[in-house]
């Protein structure tokens, strides 16, 4: 049979990456999530270049960048790969609160794009491939045979992550997560470079109101029709 590429955007806590990964299970296909290279690339300026507490010099960014290595390595046990920051795994720290706060702004520089768009095309360039973020269906595969648009209301999205955080014992506010999740599709929306909108051709699935497995089921049976 005929391997696809699969594209899946959407605002933050859709749920985009469970669904995604399964489906890569399910389709024996490659699993790419793009935000965990974003979030990589932010904890290392938090780490070496942060100036202020939330701030950072983009020049440093770009002096910086051939020095920033980043690498998907799979699990066997997990059945996915968890992402590498020069020979460290940083699967757990870059879902902290502290990334999800500075992400949005280093994902504005071109240059940082630039570098993962080109890291990404590569890893999809036999496609059999599920990728995950905000651009994947308008900028990094404009010709992905599935594109997928996700979207959940801005409270349920909150309330997922908030639970999410909370399980992994993070003492977050539910105010603060709904906050970030505000913030994160305002900027993630109105960028210059690469501004997260539904392709044209991509499909909307609003899950607000569905279960994981609903969402599989339909996701996967829109797969198998282009497979
Ligand atoms: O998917 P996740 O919520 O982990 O992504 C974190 C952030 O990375 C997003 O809010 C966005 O600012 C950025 N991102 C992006 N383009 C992508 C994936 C993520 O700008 N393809």
């Amino acid at each position: 049979s005929n391997k696809i590429t699969i594209a899946i955007d959407g605002f933050s806590s859709t749920g985009k990456s469970t669904i995604a990964r399964e489906l890569a299970k399910e389709l024996g296909y490659i699993y790419v999530d793009t935000g965990a290279m974003y979030r990589a690339v932010t904890l290392y300026v938090m780490r070496h270049l942060f100036v202020t507490e939330s701030n950072f010099d983009e020049e440093a960014i770009l002096r910086h960048l051939p020095f920033i290595n980043l690498r998907f390595v799979f699990d066997e046990k997990l059945g996915y790969g968890e992402i590498y920051l020069n020979k460290e795994n940083v699967e757990k720290e870059i879902r902290l609160m502290e990334v999800s706060n500075n992400v949005s702004k280093v994902a504005t520089v071109s240059k940082v794009r630039e570098m993962l768009v080109k890291q990404q095309q590569e890893m999809g360039k036999d496609k059999g491939v599920v990728m995950d973020g905000r651009d994947i269906g308008t900028v990094v595969f404009p010709d992905a045979d599935l594109k997928l648009f996700m979207t959940a209301s801005t409270q349920t999205r909150a309330e997922r992550r908030f639970k999410e955080l909370r399980e992994r014992g993070e003492k977050v506010e539910f105010d603060e997560v709904l906050k970030n999740v505000k913030d994160r599709d305002y900027m993630d929306s109105t960028r210059e470079d690469s501004p997260l909108i539904k392709a044209e051709d991509a499909i909307e699935i609003d899950n607000s109101n569905m279960s994981l497995q609903e969402q599989f089921d339909k996701i996967l049976k829109l797969a198998r029709q282009k497979i």
